[in-house]
């Protein structure tokens, strides 16, 4: 897939204090491609999905759909996936075991997967080390819709026996995941689902855009209620996913903090608006273009902000780590307050060591106490500026605290050595040719 050969590295080498200028493009959202793969699931016919990523988390569910029979080939566009299900069959298990550990995205077979083959196995699942990130909901979930759930030492067994019926489900916190498990379960379930309390991410609402384009019916009412009569069939779609806010939030953030200019194309004002206004109040200049934003820095001082992460409409947690090496940067006292996930600061020992001072506290520092308060877990920061970050040799913990690094080191006085920059392929798209075109000075160590 794409043009050319993609660079690839382990470790890098990287020389600061070059402003990162230019021009690139974004692909898909990360957090819809994936799951509008699995989604080609539930079709009688073959599915088309444009600006798709080449990034390892669809390489993962892209072996996962193939070992299940589903055919997957390249169409003529770059980013152009045609997925055809007319062959799902169970898989072997040494051949789903050999996707463990890799991706959050297994546990989204389960509902398609019951519906097509009445039975599912799903590995033991990886993603970011940024919480204890439990399946619970999940199971919960699909235990509502008839689903029997086995738990085994080397993943989940569930079965059907009786059919999987529409139910009536309330989250107990709007979790994304457990939002899509709920519509690709209830899709093709018999009967009403109601689902109170969803996520309403706009990943989330592309998704529910395939499913229509599919042949299913979805209402998404206010008060996060979204209303799903199932139905006996659904046929394969043909979509351009929604583009990838998290990255284009990701590049902003490196201008900000290289003192530099990108234009991001392919990012849209609608979908990054509580971005933007944050980005605003640091100090950040932006520019709305019809194929793109540019987002640059002022050429004077950074403010500080007080920021809490939440769920959609609110500053999600992704867009949360690049910006703290931007706020490194800031004139005074910033606080991030980490509502979503409990542990999504183990990225700041790296910048701390690089000369940023930064603070992590137990307590909420934020409007309101969040399910973490009086936890013991490290979830407010508070971040003093400006410093001068130098160079240091770092490793890569977490796909965004993996760019957050990157950022940091392209900012900083000196070189740093960055290990471990394979993660950062998880999510960002050809990341190493992105920054050359950017102008950054790097080598690749292997
Ligand atoms: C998705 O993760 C994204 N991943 C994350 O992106 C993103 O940070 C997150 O949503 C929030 O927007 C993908 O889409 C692949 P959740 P997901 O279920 O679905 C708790 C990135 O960097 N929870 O909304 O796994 C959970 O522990 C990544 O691109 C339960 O307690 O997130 C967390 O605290 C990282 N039980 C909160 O809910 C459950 O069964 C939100 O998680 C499920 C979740």
């Amino acid at each position: 897939m794409g043009a050319g050969v993609a660079l690839h590295a382990d470790s890098i080498t990287i020389r600061g204090g070059q402003p990162l200028n230019g021009r690139i493009e974004l692909k898909g959202a990360k957090n819809l491609v994936t799951k509008a793969m699995v989604a080609a699931l539930l079709g009688d016919t073959p599915s088309v999905l444009k600006d798709v990523p080449d990034i390892s988390d669809v390489r993962v569910v892209r072996g996962l759909l193939d070992v299940h029979g589903v055919k997957i080939t390249d169409g003529e566009e770059d980013g152009e996936l045609h997925l055809d299900p007319g062959a799902v069959e169970s898989a072997h298990m040494a051949d789903i075991d050999a996707h463990a550990g890799s991706s959050r995205i297994p546990i989204l077979f389960c509902g398609p997967l019951l519906h097509r083959l009445g039975e599912a196995f799903i590995p033991d699942l990886g993603g970011c080390r940024i919480g204890d990130r439990p399946i619970d909901f999940h199971l919960d979930v699909l235990r509502t819709f008839g689903a029997v759930v086995e738990k085994l030492p080397s993943g989940i067994r569930l079965s059907a026996p009786t059919g999987l019926r529409g139910a009536k489900i309330e989250l107990p916190y709007p979790s994304v995941g457990a939002t899509e498990q709920v519509l690709l379960t209830a899709v093709r379930s018999e009967g009403i689902t109601e689902l109170r309390g969803a996520a309403i991410e706009p990943e989330i609402m592309d998704l529910i855009n395939i499913l229509q384009k599919m042949g299913a019916i979805i209402s998404v009412d206010t008060d996060r209620v979204i209303r799903i009569e199932g139905v006996t069939a659904l046929s394969g779609y043909s979509h351009r996913a929604l583009f990838d806010r998290n990255e284009a939030a990701s590049w902003a953030a490196a201008a900000l903090a290289t003192e530099g200019d990108i234009f991001v194309g392919g990012a849209r004002q609608s979908e990054m608006l509580t971005f933007l206004n944050v980005f605003r109040k640091v100090g950040g200049e932006f520019e709305i273009h019809e194929d793109g934003i540019r987002f640059y820095h002022p050429g004077t001082a950074l403010n500080p902000v007080i920021i809490e992460t939440d769920v959609h409409p609110g500053f999600m947690t992704d867009w949360q780590q690049p910006l703290v090496v931007a706020l490194t940067k800031a004139q005074g006292v910033s606080i991030v307050h980490e509502t979503v996930y409990e542990k999504r600061f183990g990225f700041v020992d790296a910048l701390v060591e690089m000369g940023a001072t930064i603070q992590i506290h137990r307590e909420c520092l934020g409007g309101q106490a969040c399910r973490f308060g009086q936890r013991n877990f490290n979830h407010s920061a508070v971040i003093s500026g400006p410093s001068t970050l130098h160079g240091a040799d770092i490793v890569v913990p977490d796909l965004r605290g993996g760019f957050s690094h990157l950022i940091a080191a392209l900012s900083a006085e000196g070189t740093s050595r960055v290990s471990n920059v394979g993660i950062i392929s998880r999510g960002y798209e050809r990341f190493l040719e992105k920054l050359q075109l950017l102008g950054a000075d790097f080598t690749i160590e292997g």
